[in-house]
């Protein structure tokens, strides 16, 4: 079964999920926009799927270029960046000429900046290899690299014409990468969409299984989440179309995950971090009463069953805070948490005492 569905920003554009669909890469390239040439930027895992998807474009007398760009997080960064803008330019990539990124986030956060940035934008098509890739990184038009000082501190807005999740690709994809996000498909549930819960809670067994249906449904409601969170706030200027809190709401668990994340150097998955990000946002609003004992104690079972930390160390609150407060969302010197208040009912809370922080910290230190 395929299912497409529409990200309904300035310019739509269509997520296609399900089986086989890579089939679609040519539908997307815009044989009508005049394009002469397609540059596919993959990771090493993906050489052999990039051919796949390069056999048809030839057979359409395309001049398709693969570019294999250094695996995952290695591939983010100005060196590698310089080394695509070479190959563009070397084969003459044209305004009407296409940039396909196929692989995990990492390696389509580069290729959407590459399509951003080569002549001032080219048209960009997304095949995200992971299930965080697709249920983050590929809808929502942010694209980046990083530098010494810190991840996605260069990048723009470049939003897709098309992505392609083909969920064949996932197969191969190790079972850690895999929970790791889920647990973005878990935030997705708690902020906006209880029915990802109910199905993760009826059957645990079948979550992570790469060829059930479970998996399927969970990765295309988690893209939903994102699209419609996405849809009404693109640039993070304020609230959602829905009058909620927006894009901001899918930094639920990310205030503390990302402190986390850089607390450990990245030898943590994002996923992981998010996870125990959660729990601590779970714990401050069972601490000022916006959520149930029930509603916190479901945070912990659905990552447990998942195989999700739920803990970080203890004794490392001070080094935590300080890189919270360092980090780019913050504004000002005031802290702010996405919390519920109430079970899909995601909140802003800026400036917490610092007493009730410490207080959710120790809860899910080990
Ligand atoms: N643009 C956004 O809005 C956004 C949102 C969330 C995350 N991100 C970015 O995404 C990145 C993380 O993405 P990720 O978790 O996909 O990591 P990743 O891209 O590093 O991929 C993880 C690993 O899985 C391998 N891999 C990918 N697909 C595979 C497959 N099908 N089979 C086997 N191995 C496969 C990769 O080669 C890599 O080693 C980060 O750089 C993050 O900043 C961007
Ligand atoms: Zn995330």
């Amino acid at each position: 079964m395929t299912t497409r569905l529409k990200v309904p920003t300035e310019r739509p554009y269509d997520v296609v999920i399900g089986n086989g669909v890579h089939e679609q890469l040519r539908g997307l390239v815009g044989f009508g926009l005049g394009v002469m040439r397609v540059a596919i930027i993959h990771s090493p895992t993906m050489a052999a799927r990039a051919e796949i998807l390069r056999d048809p474009l030839v057979s359409d007398a395309l001049e398709v270029h693969l570019i294999e760009v250094p695996d995952g997080e290695e591939a983010k960064n100005a060196e590698v960046l310089g080394f695509c803008w070479k190959v563009l330019g070397e084969s003459g990539f044209t305004r009407s000429d296409v940039i396909v990124g196929l692989g995990g986030g990492a390696t389509t956060d580069l290729a959407g900046f590459v399509a951003a940035s080569w002549l001032r934008g080219v048209r960009f098509v997304n095949v995200p290899t992971t299930v965080l890739g697709m249920v983050d990184a590929a809808v929502g038009g942010k694209t980046g690299i990083n530098t010494a000082e810190g991840k996605n501190l260069v990048g723009a807005f470049h939003e897709p014409v098309g992505v392609l999740c083909d969920l064949d690709v996932l197969t191969t994809l190790p079972a850690a990468e895999l929970r790791s996000g889920l647990a973005e498909i878990v935030k997705c549930g708690f902020i906006a969409d209880p029915t990802i819960l109910d199905l993760i809670e009826a059957a645990p067994g079948r979550v992570a299984d790469t060829r059930s249906p479970i998996l399927a449904e969970l990765i295309t409601k988690g893209i939903a989440v994102k699209a419609r969170a996405v849809a009404g706030d693109l640039r993070e200027s304020g609230a959602g179309a829905e009058g909620g809190i927006g894009r901001e709401a899918l930094n639920y668990g990310h205030t503390l995950g990302h402190a986390i994340e850089r607390f450990e150097h990245y030898r943590i998955r994002h996923g992981e971090a998010i996870s125990i990000g959660m729990v601590f946002a779970a714990e401050i609003a069972r601490r000022s009463d916006q959520i149930d004992q029930d509603l916190l104690d479901r945070h912990r079972s659905i990552l447990r069953t998942i195989g999700l930390p739920l803990t970080c160390r203890s004794g490392i609150w001070e080094a935590l805070a300080a890189t919270m407060r360092l980090d780019k969302k913050t504004r000002g010197d005031q802290l702010r948490f996405v919390v519920l208040k109430g079970l899909a009912r995601p909140v802003i809370l800026a400036g917490p005492e610092e007493s009730l922080l410490q207080d959710a910290y120790r809860a899910i230190s080990s």
